[in-house]
Protein backbone atom coordinates (compact mmCIF):
# COMPACT_ATOMS: atom_id res chain seq x y z
CA UNK A 1 0.00 0.00 0.00
CA UNK A 2 1.27 3.50 -0.70
CA UNK A 3 2.61 5.55 2.27
CA UNK A 4 0.96 8.90 2.66
CA UNK A 5 2.79 11.69 1.44
CA UNK A 6 1.30 15.23 0.44
CA UNK A 7 1.65 17.18 -1.97
CA UNK A 8 4.75 18.77 -0.30
CA UNK A 9 6.34 15.95 0.38
CA UNK A 10 5.81 15.14 4.05
CA UNK A 11 5.06 11.33 5.06
CA UNK A 12 2.49 11.00 7.53
CA UNK A 13 3.01 8.37 10.35
CA UNK A 14 1.35 9.98 12.90
CA UNK A 15 -2.58 9.75 13.64
CA UNK A 16 -3.58 11.68 16.90
CA UNK A 17 -7.25 10.34 17.82
CA UNK A 18 -9.88 12.05 19.90
CA UNK A 19 -11.75 10.33 21.61
CA UNK A 20 -14.49 12.51 22.86
CA UNK A 21 -14.94 16.23 23.16
CA UNK A 22 -15.85 16.51 26.77
CA UNK A 23 -13.80 17.23 29.83
CA UNK A 24 -13.51 17.71 33.45
CA UNK A 25 -11.73 20.75 33.44
CA UNK A 26 -12.42 24.28 31.64
CA UNK A 27 -9.17 25.72 30.50
CA UNK A 28 -9.49 29.22 29.54
CA UNK A 29 -7.16 28.73 26.29
CA UNK A 30 -9.23 25.96 25.57
CA UNK A 31 -13.20 26.17 25.67
CA UNK A 32 -15.29 29.18 26.75
CA UNK A 33 -16.49 29.46 31.02
CA UNK A 34 -19.78 28.12 30.01
CA UNK A 35 -18.10 24.55 28.24
CA UNK A 36 -19.08 24.27 24.79
CA UNK A 37 -22.33 21.97 22.87
CA UNK A 38 -21.33 18.55 23.72
CA UNK A 39 -21.39 15.80 20.69
CA UNK A 40 -24.53 13.52 21.21
CA UNK A 41 -23.18 10.31 22.26
CA UNK A 42 -24.41 8.40 19.30
CA UNK A 43 -22.25 10.74 16.90
CA UNK A 44 -19.13 9.41 18.52
CA UNK A 45 -17.47 6.76 16.65
CA UNK A 46 -17.14 3.63 18.70
CA UNK A 47 -14.08 1.44 19.54
CA UNK A 48 -14.58 -1.04 16.63
CA UNK A 49 -15.18 1.70 15.00
CA UNK A 50 -11.83 3.89 15.38
CA UNK A 51 -10.18 0.27 15.16
CA UNK A 52 -11.59 -0.02 11.81
CA UNK A 53 -9.77 3.38 10.81
CA UNK A 54 -6.82 2.86 12.21
CA UNK A 55 -6.20 -0.65 10.59
CA UNK A 56 -6.22 0.96 7.24
CA UNK A 57 -4.34 4.05 8.52
CA UNK A 58 -1.54 1.27 9.70
CA UNK A 59 -1.45 -0.47 5.98
CA UNK A 60 -0.24 3.01 5.02
CA UNK A 61 2.27 3.79 7.37
CA UNK A 62 0.38 5.08 10.34
CA UNK A 63 2.48 4.04 13.35
CA UNK A 64 2.62 5.94 15.81
CA UNK A 65 -1.22 7.01 17.90
CA UNK A 66 -1.70 9.33 20.24
CA UNK A 67 -4.98 9.25 22.10
CA UNK A 68 -6.59 12.82 22.89
CA UNK A 69 -9.81 14.34 23.64
CA UNK A 70 -11.20 16.69 25.03
CA UNK A 71 -10.19 14.39 27.97
CA UNK A 72 -9.87 11.27 26.57
CA UNK A 73 -9.62 9.63 30.14
CA UNK A 74 -13.42 10.51 30.52
CA UNK A 75 -14.12 8.25 28.20
CA UNK A 76 -15.41 4.63 29.88
CA UNK A 77 -12.89 1.56 29.16
CA UNK A 78 -10.02 3.29 27.31
CA UNK A 79 -7.77 0.55 28.43
CA UNK A 80 -9.87 -1.80 26.24
CA UNK A 81 -9.69 0.62 23.26
CA UNK A 82 -6.10 0.53 23.46
CA UNK A 83 -5.62 -2.79 23.86
CA UNK A 84 -7.52 -3.23 20.47
CA UNK A 85 -5.48 -0.60 18.95
CA UNK A 86 -1.85 -1.92 20.64
CA UNK A 87 -2.67 -5.44 18.72
CA UNK A 88 -3.05 -3.67 15.22
CA UNK A 89 0.12 -4.73 12.97
CA UNK A 90 2.26 -1.66 11.73
CA UNK A 91 1.68 0.25 15.38
CA UNK A 92 4.74 0.69 16.94
CA UNK A 93 3.71 3.09 19.87
CA UNK A 94 0.41 4.55 21.56
CA UNK A 95 0.97 7.30 23.50
CA UNK A 96 -1.51 9.83 25.52
CA UNK A 97 -2.59 12.91 25.83
CA UNK A 98 -4.31 14.30 29.04
CA UNK A 99 -4.95 17.07 31.95
CA UNK A 100 -3.97 13.98 34.35
CA UNK A 101 -7.13 14.40 36.81
CA UNK A 102 -8.68 10.78 36.26
CA UNK A 103 -4.81 9.36 35.90
CA UNK A 104 -3.64 8.15 39.05
CA UNK A 105 -6.85 5.58 38.95
CA UNK A 106 -6.32 4.84 35.97
CA UNK A 107 -2.41 4.71 34.75
CA UNK A 108 -1.59 1.01 36.11
CA UNK A 109 -4.24 -0.72 33.79
CA UNK A 110 -3.78 1.83 30.70
CA UNK A 111 0.00 0.70 30.88
CA UNK A 112 -1.37 -2.90 31.03
CA UNK A 113 -3.02 -2.14 27.93
CA UNK A 114 -0.09 -1.57 26.08
CA UNK A 115 -0.21 2.66 26.32
CA UNK A 116 3.80 3.60 26.46
CA UNK A 117 3.74 6.99 27.73
CA UNK A 118 1.82 10.10 28.65
CA UNK A 119 1.75 14.23 28.12
CA UNK A 120 0.24 15.66 31.19
CA UNK A 121 -1.14 19.26 30.62
CA UNK A 122 0.28 21.71 33.72
CA UNK A 123 -0.07 25.32 33.12
CA UNK A 124 0.91 26.14 36.54
CA UNK A 125 2.43 25.31 39.83
CA UNK A 126 0.34 27.19 42.05
CA UNK A 127 -3.38 25.58 43.52
CA UNK A 128 -5.03 29.19 43.38
CA UNK A 129 -3.87 29.87 40.19
CA UNK A 130 -4.61 26.24 39.09
CA UNK A 131 -8.36 27.25 39.76
CA UNK A 132 -7.92 30.39 37.31
CA UNK A 133 -6.69 28.47 34.47
CA UNK A 134 -8.83 25.42 34.37
CA UNK A 135 -11.91 26.87 35.92
CA UNK A 136 -12.18 23.81 37.56
CA UNK A 137 -10.15 20.29 39.71
CA UNK A 138 -7.68 20.30 41.50
CA UNK A 139 -4.13 20.65 40.95
CA UNK A 140 -3.15 18.20 43.30
CA UNK A 141 -5.09 15.72 41.81
CA UNK A 142 -2.67 16.01 38.42
CA UNK A 143 0.22 15.84 40.44
CA UNK A 144 -0.98 12.59 41.95
CA UNK A 145 -1.57 11.97 38.08
CA UNK A 146 2.09 12.66 36.85
CA UNK A 147 3.35 10.36 39.94
CA UNK A 148 1.01 7.83 39.29
CA UNK A 149 1.97 7.37 35.14
CA UNK A 150 5.81 7.66 36.70
CA UNK A 151 5.17 4.69 39.43
CA UNK A 152 3.25 2.77 35.99
CA UNK A 153 6.57 3.37 33.95
CA UNK A 154 4.70 5.58 31.15
CA UNK A 155 7.41 7.45 30.63
CA UNK A 156 9.29 9.64 29.67
CA UNK A 157 6.80 11.76 31.29
CA UNK A 158 6.10 15.33 29.16
CA UNK A 159 4.26 18.18 30.80
CA UNK A 160 2.76 20.50 28.50
CA UNK A 161 2.63 24.24 29.84
CA UNK A 162 0.42 26.59 27.65
CA UNK A 163 2.22 30.10 28.38
CA UNK A 164 -0.24 33.02 28.95
CA UNK A 165 1.14 36.37 28.85
CA UNK A 166 -0.05 38.12 32.59
CA UNK A 167 -1.15 34.47 33.61
CA UNK A 168 1.83 31.99 34.26
CA UNK A 169 4.47 33.69 32.33
CA UNK A 170 5.79 34.54 35.90
CA UNK A 171 6.42 30.86 36.59
CA UNK A 172 8.54 30.10 33.44
CA UNK A 173 11.80 30.46 35.65
CA UNK A 174 9.94 27.43 38.27
CA UNK A 175 9.39 25.03 35.20
CA UNK A 176 13.09 25.40 33.71
CA UNK A 177 13.80 24.76 37.48
CA UNK A 178 11.98 21.31 37.37
CA UNK A 179 13.44 20.23 34.29
CA UNK A 180 16.79 20.42 35.95
CA UNK A 181 15.97 19.04 39.22
CA UNK A 182 13.65 16.05 38.05
CA UNK A 183 13.45 13.47 35.08
CA UNK A 184 10.86 15.17 33.44
CA UNK A 185 10.71 16.70 30.28
CA UNK A 186 8.74 20.07 30.40
CA UNK A 187 6.90 22.09 26.93
CA UNK A 188 6.60 25.45 26.70
CA UNK A 189 3.62 25.50 23.92
CA UNK A 190 2.47 28.92 22.71
CA UNK A 191 -1.37 29.27 23.06
CA UNK A 192 -3.04 29.22 19.01
CA UNK A 193 -6.38 30.53 18.46
CA UNK A 194 -7.90 27.32 17.10
CA UNK A 195 -11.83 28.32 16.75
CA UNK A 196 -11.29 31.51 18.22
CA UNK A 197 -9.54 34.49 17.24
CA UNK A 198 -10.41 36.87 20.21
CA UNK A 199 -9.23 39.32 22.32
CA UNK A 200 -8.44 36.54 25.13
CA UNK A 201 -5.99 35.34 23.01
CA UNK A 202 -4.33 38.58 21.63
CA UNK A 203 -3.61 39.54 24.98
CA UNK A 204 -2.28 36.60 25.90
CA UNK A 205 -0.23 34.97 23.72
CA UNK A 206 3.40 35.41 24.24
CA UNK A 207 6.02 34.00 21.82
CA UNK A 208 8.51 31.82 23.32
CA UNK A 209 11.60 33.43 23.02
CA UNK A 210 10.63 34.82 26.72
CA UNK A 211 11.76 30.77 28.10
CA UNK A 212 15.37 31.46 26.36
CA UNK A 213 15.40 34.67 27.61
CA UNK A 214 14.49 33.71 31.02
CA UNK A 215 17.01 30.63 31.04
CA UNK A 216 19.48 33.23 30.21
CA UNK A 217 18.91 35.51 32.61
CA UNK A 218 18.62 32.68 35.06
CA UNK A 219 22.36 32.15 34.40
CA UNK A 220 21.37 28.77 33.14
CA UNK A 221 23.36 27.08 30.52
CA UNK A 222 21.40 25.68 27.68
CA UNK A 223 22.18 23.07 25.14
CA UNK A 224 19.91 21.70 22.51
CA UNK A 225 18.83 17.99 24.00
CA UNK A 226 21.01 15.52 22.30
CA UNK A 227 18.67 12.49 22.29
CA UNK A 228 15.19 14.23 22.78
CA UNK A 229 12.68 11.79 24.80
CA UNK A 230 10.51 10.14 22.30
CA UNK A 231 8.03 11.95 20.46
CA UNK A 232 7.10 12.53 17.02
CA UNK A 233 5.54 16.11 17.45
CA UNK A 234 6.51 19.26 16.64
CA UNK A 235 8.67 20.01 20.05
CA UNK A 236 12.16 21.84 19.88
CA UNK A 237 14.14 20.31 22.51
CA UNK A 238 16.66 21.80 25.02
CA UNK A 239 18.42 21.13 28.65
CA UNK A 240 19.79 22.96 30.81
CA UNK A 241 23.31 21.67 31.24
CA UNK A 242 23.95 18.87 33.82
CA UNK A 243 20.02 18.56 34.52
CA UNK A 244 18.00 16.05 35.16
CA UNK A 245 15.23 16.33 32.88
CA UNK A 246 14.65 18.33 29.88
CA UNK A 247 12.26 21.15 28.53
CA UNK A 248 11.03 21.71 24.99
CA UNK A 249 9.24 24.57 22.69
CA UNK A 250 6.76 24.13 20.92
CA UNK A 251 6.43 27.54 18.45
CA UNK A 252 3.94 26.91 15.99
CA UNK A 253 3.38 30.79 15.96
CA UNK A 254 6.63 32.63 16.19
CA UNK A 255 7.99 29.78 14.22
CA UNK A 256 6.14 27.18 12.53
CA UNK A 257 6.88 24.23 11.94
CA UNK A 258 4.38 23.04 9.19
CA UNK A 259 7.55 21.90 6.78
CA UNK A 260 8.04 18.47 9.25
CA UNK A 261 4.36 18.15 9.77
CA UNK A 262 3.64 14.31 9.91
CA UNK A 263 0.58 13.59 11.04
CA UNK A 264 -3.78 13.47 10.68
CA UNK A 265 -6.50 13.84 13.12
CA UNK A 266 -9.58 11.66 13.73
CA UNK A 267 -11.78 13.62 15.57
CA UNK A 268 -14.26 12.07 18.01
CA UNK A 269 -17.21 12.49 15.33
CA UNK A 270 -15.26 10.84 13.01
CA UNK A 271 -13.57 13.37 10.61
CA UNK A 272 -10.30 13.40 9.32
CA UNK A 273 -8.56 16.29 9.86
CA UNK A 274 -5.52 17.12 7.61
CA UNK A 275 -4.59 19.97 9.52
CA UNK A 276 -5.49 21.55 13.27
CA UNK A 277 -6.31 24.68 11.93
CA UNK A 278 -8.51 24.84 8.64
CA UNK A 279 -11.83 24.17 8.00
CA UNK A 280 -10.88 21.23 5.76
CA UNK A 281 -12.51 17.54 6.71
CA UNK A 282 -13.88 14.19 5.52
CA UNK A 283 -16.40 12.29 7.10
CA UNK A 284 -15.16 8.63 7.26
CA UNK A 285 -18.52 7.09 8.51
CA UNK A 286 -19.49 6.74 4.85
CA UNK A 287 -16.27 4.77 4.17
CA UNK A 288 -16.89 2.70 7.18
CA UNK A 289 -17.21 -1.06 5.96
CA UNK A 290 -14.70 -0.50 2.59
CA UNK A 291 -11.27 -0.61 3.02
CA UNK A 292 -11.00 0.59 -0.69
CA UNK A 293 -12.88 4.13 0.57
CA UNK A 294 -10.92 4.23 3.60
CA UNK A 295 -7.69 4.82 1.21
CA UNK A 296 -9.75 6.30 -0.86
CA UNK A 297 -9.84 9.05 2.07
CA UNK A 298 -6.71 9.30 3.37
CA UNK A 299 -5.68 9.51 -0.30
CA UNK A 300 -8.33 12.83 -0.23
CA UNK A 301 -6.63 13.93 2.73
CA UNK A 302 -3.29 13.72 1.34
CA UNK A 303 -4.58 15.91 -1.92
CA UNK A 304 -5.94 18.70 0.20
CA UNK A 305 -3.67 18.93 3.00
CA UNK A 306 -2.55 21.97 3.03
CA UNK A 307 0.98 23.61 3.61
CA UNK A 308 0.68 25.71 6.65
CA UNK A 309 -1.35 27.44 8.90
CA UNK A 310 -1.81 31.35 9.10
CA UNK A 311 -1.98 32.29 12.93
CA UNK A 312 1.10 34.54 12.57
CA UNK A 313 -0.83 36.37 9.78
CA UNK A 314 -3.96 36.53 12.22
CA UNK A 315 -2.05 38.15 15.23
CA UNK A 316 -0.86 40.61 12.32
CA UNK A 317 -4.14 41.64 11.77
CA UNK A 318 -3.55 40.32 7.97
CA UNK A 319 -6.56 38.28 5.84
CA UNK A 320 -6.74 34.65 5.73
CA UNK A 321 -6.78 32.96 2.70
CA UNK A 322 -9.74 30.88 3.52
CA UNK A 323 -11.60 30.22 7.01
CA UNK A 324 -10.03 28.38 9.37
CA UNK A 325 -12.36 25.93 11.54
CA UNK A 326 -14.59 26.71 13.88
CA UNK A 327 -14.25 23.43 16.06
CA UNK A 328 -12.22 24.69 19.31
CA UNK A 329 -9.18 22.78 20.54
CA UNK A 330 -11.46 20.94 23.05
CA UNK A 331 -13.43 19.20 19.53
CA UNK A 332 -10.23 18.35 17.90
CA UNK A 333 -7.52 17.10 20.62
CA UNK A 334 -4.81 19.71 19.89
P1 LIG B 1 5.08 13.87 21.29
O1 LIG B 1 4.72 12.65 20.54
O2 LIG B 1 5.44 13.57 22.70
O3 LIG B 1 6.10 14.71 20.61
O4 LIG B 1 3.72 14.71 21.45
P2 LIG B 1 3.04 15.92 20.69
O5 LIG B 1 3.78 17.16 21.00
O6 LIG B 1 2.84 15.55 19.28
O7 LIG B 1 1.57 15.93 21.37
P3 LIG B 1 0.80 16.79 22.46
O8 LIG B 1 -0.61 16.29 22.45
O9 LIG B 1 1.48 16.74 23.76
O10 LIG B 1 0.80 18.26 21.88
C1 LIG B 1 1.61 19.30 22.39
C2 LIG B 1 1.19 20.63 21.75
O11 LIG B 1 1.57 20.64 20.40
C3 LIG B 1 -0.32 20.91 21.81
O12 LIG B 1 -0.52 22.27 22.11
C4 LIG B 1 -0.74 20.61 20.41
O13 LIG B 1 -1.87 21.36 20.05
C5 LIG B 1 0.47 21.08 19.64
N1 LIG B 1 0.54 20.41 18.34
C6 LIG B 1 0.66 19.07 18.11
N2 LIG B 1 0.67 18.83 16.79
C7 LIG B 1 0.53 20.04 16.19
C8 LIG B 1 0.44 20.45 14.84
O14 LIG B 1 0.44 19.65 13.93
N3 LIG B 1 0.30 21.76 14.57
C9 LIG B 1 0.25 22.69 15.54
N4 LIG B 1 0.13 23.95 15.20
N5 LIG B 1 0.31 22.35 16.85
C10 LIG B 1 0.45 21.04 17.15
N1 LIG C 1 -3.06 26.53 22.34
C1 LIG C 1 -2.00 25.72 22.57
N2 LIG C 1 -2.10 24.53 23.20
C2 LIG C 1 -3.32 24.17 23.61
N3 LIG C 1 -3.74 23.08 24.25
C3 LIG C 1 -5.07 23.15 24.41
N4 LIG C 1 -5.54 24.31 23.90
C4 LIG C 1 -4.46 24.96 23.40
C5 LIG C 1 -4.29 26.19 22.74
N5 LIG C 1 -5.33 27.01 22.48
C6 LIG C 1 -2.84 21.99 24.68
C7 LIG C 1 -3.26 21.37 26.00
C8 LIG C 1 -2.86 19.93 25.84
C9 LIG C 1 -2.58 19.76 24.37
C10 LIG C 1 -3.37 18.67 23.74
O1 LIG C 1 -2.92 20.97 23.75
O2 LIG C 1 -2.60 21.97 27.05
O3 LIG C 1 -1.71 19.64 26.58
FE1 LIG D 1 0.60 20.39 10.30
FE2 LIG D 1 -1.37 22.15 10.08
FE3 LIG D 1 -0.07 21.78 12.41
FE4 LIG D 1 1.10 23.03 10.37
S1 LIG D 1 -0.70 23.73 11.56
S2 LIG D 1 2.02 21.48 11.67
S3 LIG D 1 0.27 21.83 8.64
S4 LIG D 1 -1.36 20.30 11.34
Amino acid sequence: MPELVDRFGRKHTYLRISVTDRCNLRCLYCMPEEGVTFMDQERLLSYPEIVEVVEAAAERGISKLRITGGEPLVRPDLDRLIARLSAIRGIEEIALTTNGLLLAQQAKKLKEAGLKRVNISLDTLDPVRFRFIARRGHLEKVLEGVAAAAEAGLSPIKLNCVLLKGINEDEIASFLRMSFEQPLHVRFIEYMPIGHDDAGWRNHYLPLSRVLETAKESGYELERAAEAPRGSGPSEDWRIRGGAGSFGLIHPISDHFCQNCNRLRLTADGHIKPCLYWMDELNVRPALGSKEALNALFDRAMAIKPENHEMAALLAGEAQSRAPTERRMSQIGG
